[in-house]
């Protein structure tokens, strides 16, 4: 009888350690889902691959990345720049990889599946990217979808 309070404990203990191992190992594959292929076509369909430092109608690089998708990307930065900066946004997407962080920052985040084919992959995400994390399931624009697909 005296010995049960202490098994359970053990039990206890085991389980939120085997838990805890489980959800950090789930964590890291889920912190970067988009391959380097799905960037490259991500930013193919998005900007051609222009690595121009530009900011159009507020969507800024090569990934045209908005604010709000950055703010919901982790506001990272650049050489730990602070992100209360007005320029920290602009300075990160205008970046390659800051901008694909950002973007797997937002995946990790919104990742569905978009066209309900069963699987999360490249369609999803490019679908996400374009249309943001609540609207994924509406129609892209067709030379964005051709452009990706090549
Ligand atoms: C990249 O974008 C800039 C600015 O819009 C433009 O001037 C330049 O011609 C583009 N480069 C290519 C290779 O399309």
């Amino acid at each position: 009888m005296e010995n049960k309070p202490h098994f359970s404990i053990v039990f206890v203990v085991i389980i939120s350690l085997t838990a805890s191992m489980l959800c950090s190992n789930a964590q890291l594959e889920a912190k970067n889902p988009v391959t380097d292929v799905c960037l490259g076509c991500l930013c193919e369909a998005t900007s051609g691959c222009n690595q121009t430092a530009i900011c159009n109608y507020g969507a800024c690089g090569l990934f045209r990345v908005t604010y709000a998708y950055w703010v919901d990307g982790g506001k990272l930065t650049l050489s730990n720049e602070s992100p209360d900066l007005p320029e920290a946004f602009p300075n990160c997407v205008n970046d390659p990889y800051c901008a694909a962080n950002t973007i797997q920052n937002y995946m990790a985040r919104y990742k569905q599946d978009c066209n309900d084919d069963g699987e999360i992959n490249c369609y999803d995400y490019a679908a996400i990217h374009r249309l943001g994390g609540y609207g994924c399931k509406g129609a892209l624009p067709p030379r964005y979808y051709e452009t990706l697909n090549s």
